[in-house]
């Protein structure tokens, strides 16, 4: 055994050199068709307004009025004060159920729940002196009516449904504007 067969360069393997493979052509291929792609989904998209991301389709509002439940609207907003069933509570909070107020000339209910009601009144006999606050901030027209209509009809009430178009009147009739008073109802509508 010759001394050079132990020697540590004599066993190395050769240095790794880069090979000449060029890239695969289905890769080629595939990067081109991405480029392709995506240029033209660029290209595609010129012109078109931006909907922050993706071109699902908008949810339409529900129309007015149409699918508002005042019965859902009533029991969140109403029915702290005037009672689930209507009847609210004597010499606090006056009944819906069979009120003059409610369910005579529209305008009433609509100005009272728009703008607010704070006075003496009375309603089946017992007199009230409390603060009714206003909804007009709150709840869009359509709403308001859904609501009024709701409980012109609740608890055996019989009156006509009330239109967001005559609550969207009023607001534009009486504008921004304070609580009414009783006397104010009455200086203006048929209030009892
Ligand atoms: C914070 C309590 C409170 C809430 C909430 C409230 N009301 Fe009233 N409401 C009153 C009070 C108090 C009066 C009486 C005001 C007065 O004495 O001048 C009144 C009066 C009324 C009247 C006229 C009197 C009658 O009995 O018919 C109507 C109509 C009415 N409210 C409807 C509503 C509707 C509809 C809602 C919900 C959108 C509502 N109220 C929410 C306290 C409330």
């Amino acid at each position: 055994m010759k001394r050079h067969d132990y020697n540590a360069q004599h066993r190395e393997h050769p240095e790794p050199e880069e090979g000449r493979r060029p890239v695969p052509r289905p890769v080629i291929a595939w990067i081109a068709v991405l480029l392709v792609w995506a240029v033209g989904y660029y290209a595609w998209q010129i012109g078109k307004p931006m909907l922050g991301g993706d071109s699902r389709s908008v949810v339409e509002a529900p129309a007015a009025g149409d699918d508002i439940d005042g019965g859902a609207i009533f029991s969140a907003r109403c029915a702290s004060c005037h009672q689930a069933n209507g009847q609210g509570v004597p010499g606090s909070f006056p009944p819906l159920a069979e009120s003059a107020w409610l369910l005579g000339d529209p305008d009433i209910p609509v100005a009272i729940v728009h703008d607010g009601l704070q006075g003496e009144i009375e309603v089946q006999g017992t007199t009230y002196n409390g603060v009714m606050p206003a909804f007009g901030g709150q709840l869009s027209s359509a709403e308001i009516a859904a609501v009024l209509s709701h409980v012109r009809q609740a608890w055996g009430n019989d009156a006509a449904a009330i239109k967001a178009e005559q609550v969207d009147a009023h607001a534009e009739e009486y504008g921004e504007r304070g609580a009414w008073s009783p006397d104010e109802l009455r200086d203006t509508f048929e209030a009892p």
